[in-house]
């Protein structure tokens, strides 16, 4: 569900025309629904009320201050993987109990932040962290809560290469046989206590299955370890819940959780989830203007002002999404967001960006609508993965950030200027 739709040929977020706001604050620019992120929580929280859970957003998929504040609003914890993002947490208004800590590389500086903060868990990724997040706490004179990182060695075969974590072979946390060591050398430690055990397997997963198995190896190494005498209280299974890159491709919410909660309600366990992509993607679009149309042997390229320097899921990803111009006539109206598009009358583009990269395609072979100069498309589901992976490639200013509320919309960050590209060096 999302809340950026058609009204007489012209694109709107809720009920601010894009066409109009881009005259505002001109392109590219990230605009966020509040309506579809709010919503989107609500959803997956409602879906998976049985059994109580603490659901962390996951700020690393879109972490504007003003987005984390309004779940933060609605009582989510948050899913943290760096100094950074504590700090972004805590601006957000976040309860720093309700913070999980995930990362293969924490360094002494975060980790005393993350004590010092108080927050909820330190999601441990290997041996060496354990032992050096206790010492710290130790001789801060400080008690915190672990979960190990379990590997359950699980993979949806749809996610990406790059973005499958639950193998034995990724940098990520560690296999079963692993974990019972782990516990039975650090399971007793006073000042990081092992009471949870933590999975994430990946991002996007396109269905329940993979969690299903991941979870039942997770409840077999937590029945035998309570039958060591090690309290384990908290089951987190972390992230990857799909967003609708294409109409109807990802599942919704109860159909990840008919198969889930069963397997984990009873269990005496605090469920934690850690879902980012599900809840930002289809909440933002990035609004982007043509620049050029130009002509390449038989191709036809559109040349618009963004690139894989502000959205570079395509160039790393190969992922697809849908973009639309934000004009269209009744016959170019998208009835789905798919790569196929079945309307007459369409080109064959190939849309990149201005980045000095042959690699700078947002979009490869697609049929879209006639665009021409100075035409807007809107490329959705960018939400997640978006603007926190933008950079400054090529000395490219990133985008402005807009919140839609209804008929209203507010800058939640303003655009960069060039003074900004060079504000850190020391001139
Ligand atoms: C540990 C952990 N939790 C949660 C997430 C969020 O994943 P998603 O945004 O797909 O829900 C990630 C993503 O990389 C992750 O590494």
């Amino acid at each position: 569900m999302d809340l950026f739709q058609y009204r007489d040929g012209q694109l709107f977020c809720e009920d601010v025309s894009l066409d109009a706001l881009a005259g505002e604050v001109g392109t590219p620019t990230y605009v966020y629904s509040r309506q579809t992120f709010e919503t989107h929580y609500d959803k997956i929280a409602r879906a998976f009320e049985a059994v109580d859970p603490l659901i962390c957003y996951s700020i690393k998929s879109c972490g504007n201050v003003h987005l984390i504040k309004l779940l933060a609003d609605r009582g989510a914890g948050m899913d943290v993987v760096s100094g950074g993002e504590i700090h972004r947490a805590k601006l957000g208004g976040a309860d720093m109990s309700k913070i999980v800590y995930a990362g293969v590389g924490k360094t002494d500086e975060e980790i005393r932040l993350g004590l010092d903060e108080g927050i909820g868990w330190f999601n441990i990724e290997s041996e060496a962290e354990f032992e050096n997040i206790a010492s710290i706490a130790r001789s801060m004179g400080k008690t915190t809560h672990g979960a190990l990182r379990v590997n359950p060695d699980v993979a949806d075969p749809n996610t990406h290469a790059k973005t499958t974590t639950g193998k034995k072979e990724t940098k990520f946390g560690v296999d079963i046989d692993r974990a019972r060591q782990f516990f039975a050398h650090y399971g007793k430690d006073e000042h990081c206590r092992l009471t949870g055990i933590h999975l994430h397997i990946g991002s996007p997963i396109y269905s329940a299955e993979p969690y299903v198995l991941a979870i039942r190896k997770a409840l077999e190494l937590i029945d035998e370890l309570r039958g060591q005498g090690y309290t384990i209280d908290t089951l987190d299974i972390g992230g990857g819940y799909a967003a609708d890159y294409e109409t109807g491709k990802s599942p919704d919410y109860a159909q990840y959780a008919a198969d889930i909660v069963p397997l984990v309600a009873g269990k005496d366990l605090k469920i934690i989830l850690e879902p980012g992509r599900t809840i930002a993607g289809n909440a933002g679009i990035l609004l982007t203007r043509v620049l050029y149309v130009k002509l390449g042997g038989r191709k036809k390229f559109v040349i618009v002002d963004t690139g894989m320097h502000q959205l570079i899921r395509p160039a790393m990803y190969d992922a697809f999404h849908f973009m639309w111009p934000t004009n269209v006539a009744p016959d170019h109206l998208p009835d789905k967001r798919i790569a196929e598009m079945p309307n007459p009358g369409l080109d064959l583009v190939d849309v990149v960006g201005p980045i000095c990269e042959t690699g700078d395609i947002l979009a490869k072979a697609r049929k879209l609508p006639p665009v021409a100069r100075g035409d807007l498309l809107a490329i959705h589901t960018a939400g997640a993965y978006g603007m926190c992976m933008a950079s400054n490639y090529n000395a490219m200013p990133r985008p402005a950030e807009v919140l839609i509320e209804g008929d209203q919309w507010r800058l939640i960050r303003r655009r960069e200027t060039y003074d900004d590209l060079t504000a850190a060096e020391v001139l």
